[in-house]
């Protein structure tokens, strides 16, 4: 906030205290703004009445809100779940976010921003321990839409798993190799913060963000994804990929002909081949000039128009544009009968 210009910031938690990866921040903060500490607990509506009134009386408006409250850390399967761990979760996030909005609507009208941090676990499910974590975020990115529809400032961030700092850090191992294996890469601090730079000029709607394998993602699920399908898959088409089920569906020898004109195209891309110059089908890749960089643009390339995650030593593997089509070829459909 700092950086983007802010220079009077009001920090509110219950206890009042950072948490202690943010104590140094918090003391290189104060050399770029007026920081006011206020202690309030958000699910209380005399606390965030007092929140309201404190800084009402102070000398200036307020500009936005960032409701990032939140985060504390329960995994529990919902048969285990009790009225007292679904309130806690739904405390600052559920009743936080609304008692806010409710506060500030007619003490702050003019407001430019209502930002919410919530959480990817409301929109992708499969969270399986963390059914009342999803609940309070859901809770938050349906104020956020129902303010937006309103015409008043409303965005909701869908956060996936920060890495080094936050409730994340305090993950187990065990649930972090979890997210892993499921496709979901921890997002660094600086590129979270920067992504939220990026969307500051965008106050209402909501965007998941974070740094997902969706082939990976996907190869886990036996009952498919709404998310996936209406919103990733899309994204993933617009990319560049291919049709993968169309191409599957040809004939073997239209397969490898449209497979065999990707390859072409990906290779020559990356030689800077101009049109019309001859790639021989079974000429070496290394004797035309590729080099291992390059032989990594090559895969990446191809990892993006087919959506298959490929093995480093691909073009080593397959050294030609035949081969490698072939190899390709196999993957993604069925082999031709002998
Ligand atoms: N870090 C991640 O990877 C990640 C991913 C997805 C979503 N998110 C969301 O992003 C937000 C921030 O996460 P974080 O990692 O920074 O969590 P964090 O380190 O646990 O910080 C949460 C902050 O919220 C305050 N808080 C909790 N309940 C409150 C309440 N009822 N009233 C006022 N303040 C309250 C806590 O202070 P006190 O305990 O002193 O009140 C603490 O300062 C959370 O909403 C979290 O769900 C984080």
């Amino acid at each position: 906030m700092a950086e983007l210009g802010a220079r009077h910031l009001t920090l509110v938690s219950r206890s009042g205290r950072p948490a202690p990866e943010a104590a140094e921040l918090l003391a290189g903060l104060a050399e770029e703004a007026e920081v006011d500490i206020v202690r309030a607990d958000l699910g209380r509506t005399e606390d965030v009445a007092r929140l309201v009134r404190h800084i009402e009386a102070g000398p200036r408006p307020l500009g936005g809100i960032v409701h990032a409250a939140g985060g504390s850390y329960d995994e529990r399967l919902i048969s285990e779940l009790t009225w007292e761990s679904i309130e806690d979760q739904l405390e600052a996030k559920a009743y936080g976010g609304w008692l806010l909005h409710e506060a500030t609507e007619k003490a702050f009208p003019d407001l430019e921003f209502f930002v919410v941090y919530s959480s990817v676990s409301s929109v992708l499910g499969g969270f399986v321990a963390q059914g009342h974590y999803a609940a309070g975020n859901a809770a938050l990115d349906g104020l956020a839409d129902w303010r937006a529809r309103r015409g008043l400032p409303g965005l909701a961030l869908n956060w996936s798993s920060w890495s080094r700092v936050g409730m994340s850090s305090r993950m187990n191992d065990v649930l972090i190799q979890e997210l892993k294996r499921g496709g979901v890469h921890l997002f660094s601090p600086t590129r979270a913060l920067n992504t939220l730079v990026g969307l500051w000029d965008q106050p209402r709607g909501q965007r998941v963000v974070g740094d997902f394998d969706w082939d990976r993602y996907m190869a886990g699920r036996v009952t498919g994804d709404l998310f996936f399908d209406r919103l990733a898959r899309r994204a993933a088409e617009d990319d560049g990929g291919l049709d993968v089920a169309a191409l599957a569906a040809l004939s073997p020898a239209d397969r490898a002909a449209a497979v065999t004109a990707v390859v072409r195209e990906k290779v020559a891309a990356v030689l800077h081949l101009e049109e019309g110059d001859e790639l021989d089908p079974n000429t070496e890749f290394v004797s035309l000039g590729l080099d291992s960089l390059m032989a990594q643009q090559v895969r990446s390339g191809l990892e993006q128009a087919f959506r298959l995650p490929l093995p480093a030593s691909l073009t080593h593997d397959h050294p030609t544009v035949r081969q490698l089509a072939g190899f390709l070829g196999e993957r993604i459909g069925p082999a031709p009968a002998a």
